[in-house]
């Protein structure tokens, strides 16, 4: 254990080491939202280094996305909280930034909660307080060597999420002596008599602390949770604990947990484990590593807080990146993007349960003309698709190409679904980037095949979502040439519009 104590460790200075390099880049400038490989139906800041998305909350008809920003550079630096909003999860408005870094340091990944009850006294019950929790993380403490500069501190809008103001007596959480202390996920927790409090789950090096609180403003360790099986590859963060109920009625608690490096496909991913809260301690049933999602690009998603519960959906979003190359990805003047909008959901294969990500029903809004291709090569007229494509043989290959010979493929073979990147354009920023992806089904057998493919994504969606794979791309040219294998005859594609 001291050992890969060790690795961690190691693996995590070269990380931070890396995440240092700064590259200037032009000031904010208004973007046509048209480069080559601007996402067009993605969230992207206009312009410069975004991360985690952070503080997603819903607040009377708006989702609020904020998200890890460093608004000087297209690389990572000293972080804020940027901020947009949407009230359908696909559209959304860019926002300012909504925190800035200050006295106790830069402002890391976090969550946000609406204050009903004022417990914090920070707002009214007429007028709740919207209230983030996130990590300071200050610079001068780290470059010292010294290993309590990162704690937690929170603010608090009243005028849903325009303006913010810094609690005063921050840090609310103090750091003792660890680290890797960072990225608090707060929900509200009722025992079965009614009796409710915080709850954080916070990322400590290796293991996921809970806390709990009654005010949000003072927090008492609970419990910790780091099952000898689950994967250390790399450091953990950015966790989320949520309740989910599967159609026979059976509610588990899931807890996602971020890990970078020590992903399947090498750098970051999300495992995930299926389990039981009692208010004070997770237990798990699972017994193996759960990805919740095969590619390579999904990173530090979690759910959204405050969703009424007329909707009752979980929603999830997940930075559409990898720590591996995020920062020289070949766009100019952003980088990065989000996934598209997923919900959440339980679902029983075999004996087991598993965490489903399928796309909102929202998006089916981008929808401009759709058609039904038959036979087993068609041509793409548009960029922006959607396709749906049903298997008819066990064995399938999709292969997508262009006219400058760029390839992407994806194909299943017995247990395992493959996404094949090698050749799929700009490659050679990274020696990490040109890979094949692959996927273990979990006995999921395929009847369905979903595809979103954006200017520089392909996101897979199995059985919608049973199995996904998210991977970024790059082609010089939109691939206009498909070709299937192992599918019926007829399939359909959806021609999408652009959300800017
Ligand atoms: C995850 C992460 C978080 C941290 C943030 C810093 O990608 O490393 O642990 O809070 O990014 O930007």
């Amino acid at each position: 254990m001291k050992k890969s104590l060790f690795i961690i460790i190691s693996l995590f200075s070269v990380f931070f080491a890396c995440k240092t390099i700064e590259e200037k880049s032009s000031p904010m400038d208004t973007t046509s939202y048209n480069e080559p490989f601007r996402p067009q139906f993605h969230f992207s800041p206009e312009a410069n280094w975004m991360n985690d998305p952070n503080g997603m909350v819903y607040l009377d008809g708006e989702y609020h996305l904020f998200y890890q920003y460093y608004p000087d550079s297209t690389v990572w630096g000293p972080m804020h909280w940027g901020h947009a909003v949407s009230t359908d999860l696909v559209h959304w408005e860019h926002l300012p930034i909504a925190i800035y870094p200050d006295k106790n340091g830069w402002i890391f990944s976090g969550s946000a909660v609406i204050d009903h009850d004022n417990t914090s006294g920070l707002g009214s019950s007429q007028n709740p307080a919207m209230i983030a929790i996130f990590t300071y993380h200050e610079p001068i403490g780290e470059k010292e060597g010294r290993n309590d500069f990162q704690t937690q501190g929170i603010a608090y809008s009243l005028d849903k999420g325009r303006s913010w103001t810094v609690y005063e007596e921050n840090p609310v959480l103090k750091n003792p002596g660890i680290k890797d202390f960072r990225d608090p996920k707060v929900m509200w927790h009722e025992d079965e008599a009614g009796n409710g409090r915080w709850i954080m789950s916070l990322a400590v090096l290796d293991k996921i602390d809970f806390y709990s609180s009654p005010n949000l403003l003072e927090w008492t360790f609970e419990s910790d949770f780091n099952p000898e099986w689950a994967a250390y590859g790399g450091v953990w963060e950015c966790p989320d604990l949520f309740p989910l109920t599967a159609a026979d009625g059976t509610k588990k608690w899931i807890l996602f947990v971020s890990i970078n490096p020590g992903g399947p496909q090498g750098g970051s991913a999300t495992q995930y484990f299926v389990g039981n809260f009692d208010g004070k301690t997770f237990t798990t049933e699972s017994s193996e590593t759960l990805w919740l999602d095969y590619g390579a690009d999904n990173y530090a998603g979690v759910t959204w807080s405050n969703v009424p519960e007329s909707d009752g959906r979980t929603l999830f979003i997940g930075w559409m990146s990898n720590w591996q190359y995020g920062q020289i990805v070949p766009t100019h003047p952003w980088r990065s993007a989000m996934t598209i909008p997923r919900k959440l959901e339980l679902i029983k294969i075999n004996d087991g349960y598993l965490v489903a990500s399928r796309p909102v029903k929202e998006i089916e809004k981008l929808r401009k003309e759709s058609k039904t291709v038959s036979g087993s090569s068609f041509e793409l007229e548009n960029e922006l698709v959607e396709l749906e494509l049903s298997p008819n043989q066990s064995d399938f290959k999709i292969h997508f190409s262009n006219d400058k010979g760029e390839t992407l493929i994806i194909e299943k073979s017995g247990q395992e679904l493959k996404i094949d990147r090698t050749q799929s354009g700009k490659i050679d920023f990274s020696p990490e980037f040109p890979a094949v992806h692959k996927a273990p089904l979990h006995g999921i057998e395929v009847g369905t095949v979903r595809l979103f493919i954006d200017r520089s994504s392909i996101e897979v969606f199995i059985n919608d979502g049973e199995l996904v794979m998210t991977d970024l791309i790059f082609p010089n040219e939109f691939y206009s040439k498909v070709e299937l294998n192992g599918f019926t005859e007829s399939n359909s594609v959806h021609y999408l519009k652009g959300i800017w």
